[in-house]
């Protein structure tokens, strides 16, 4: 055969890591961590084998783990002790975020990322105080929320105050950036205004720009206890047919001062991402979120695939698509096998 093009002459093995478009370092990498103020003992998230909800005692313990592999960003979920129709818990000072948060950045170098949401802080599980609660219609009778009507939504403006308050005491509490990921209207517009009037110019902004209402979070929801209690969350996170609709999400949540972007989940919206990328010049994150790594898991389980091959070119997709930082359960897991 008389071939000039061999493209198999560079898939020899000592030239591979010399042609190699793309590479995963453990600082690309944000672990998801969920610290728990119901619990004096940590307890494994069955669905997300090796991830475990820790008590605030040992959120330190935790970073210092995660630190260990080489990987220096952590992303807190928080479970309160308690939980009403507005989400209270989420803003006070003894909150179990703003603990964390104190203990965290007292004691280690980790740089600290909060997820500022309502929806593991109200007793209905969705993102922000419902309008019937705000109207006076509510029967406060949180026991029988299936007597919800399922297409009450959320009251976006009255939304945007709450996260404002949350944003803020985590800034307090030394959070060196905030991750607001309810998907209301203007919400980084506010947390910058707010974050600004109260000193806080230095403390970025992760967005979650374009957050699909997704099958995809299902382990999440019983590891935070996010699930909502009626209804699903299609009023506010986008739906998975629209992609130019995740640009105008995004251009929005830039012009509002948004110093990251994020598209969430990751894998099955790689054609985002790589969007995004093109389109913005802003650093790009994604969340390769609970059940793309619940799948890998259970599969592996099965013996049907390598778990490490298959963590390794799922995380690799994601950089190759165009993400600059990846949040990930398997952060810890692959950061060792890297280093
Ligand atoms: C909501 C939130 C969700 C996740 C992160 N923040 C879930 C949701 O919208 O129900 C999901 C993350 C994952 O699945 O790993 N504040």
């Amino acid at each position: 055969m008389d071939l000039t093009h061999r493209p198999r002459r560079l898939r020899q093995d000592r030239i591979r890591g010399l042609v190699s478009e793309t590479s995963l370092e453990p600082t690309d990498f944000i672990a998801p961590i969920f610290v728990d103020a119901t619990t004096d003992e940590r307890i494994p998230i069955e669905s997300m084998p090796g991830h475990e909800r820790v008590p605030v005692g040992e959120s330190v313990a935790r970073v210092e783990e995660v630190l260990e592999t080489g990987v220096e960003a952590v992303m807190l979920f928080g479970i309160p002790e308690s939980k009403d129709p507005e989400g209270t818990r989420a803003w006070v000072e003894d909150g179990v975020i703003q603990d964390a948060t104190r203990r965290i950045t007292a004691k280690t170098d980790a740089y600290v990322i909060t997820d500022v949401c309502l929806c593991e802080y109200t007793d209905h599980g969705h993102c922000g105080p419902l309008e019937e609660e705000l109207r006076g219609e509510g029967d406060h009778d949180h026991d029988s929320a299936c007597e919800h009507d399922p297409a009450l939504t959320v009251d976006n403006d009255a939304t945007l105050e709450s996260l404002e308050r949350i944003a803020v005491s985590h800034a307090e509490a030394g959070a060196d950036m905030v991750a607001p990921s309810g998907m209301m209207d203007g919400m980084v517009a506010a947390i910058r205004g707010a974050l600004d009037d109260a000193g806080y110019q230095e403390v970025p902004i992760t967005s979650y720009a374009a957050k699909y209402e997704s099958a995809f979070y299902g382990p999440f929801r019983d590891a935070a206890d996010g699930a909502p209690s009626f209804g699903n969350r299609r009023h506010y996170q986008m739906d998975p047919a629209n992609a130019r609709e995740a640009m105008r999400e995004v251009r929005l949540d830039a012009e509002q001062g948004a110093d990251v972007l994020m598209v969430k989940p990751a894998l099955p919206y790689l054609d985002v991402v790589r969007d995004v990328r093109r389109a913005f010049d802003q650093p790009v994150a994604a969340y390769n979120v609970s059940g793309e790594y619940a799948m890998i898991h259970a599969a592996a389980e099965k013996g049907w695939l390598d778990l490490e091959e298959a963590a390794l070119e799922s995380l690799l997709s994601i950089k190759r698509a165009g993400a600059d930082l990846i949040l990930t359960y398997f952060a810890e897991d692959v950061a060792q096998r890297l280093g």
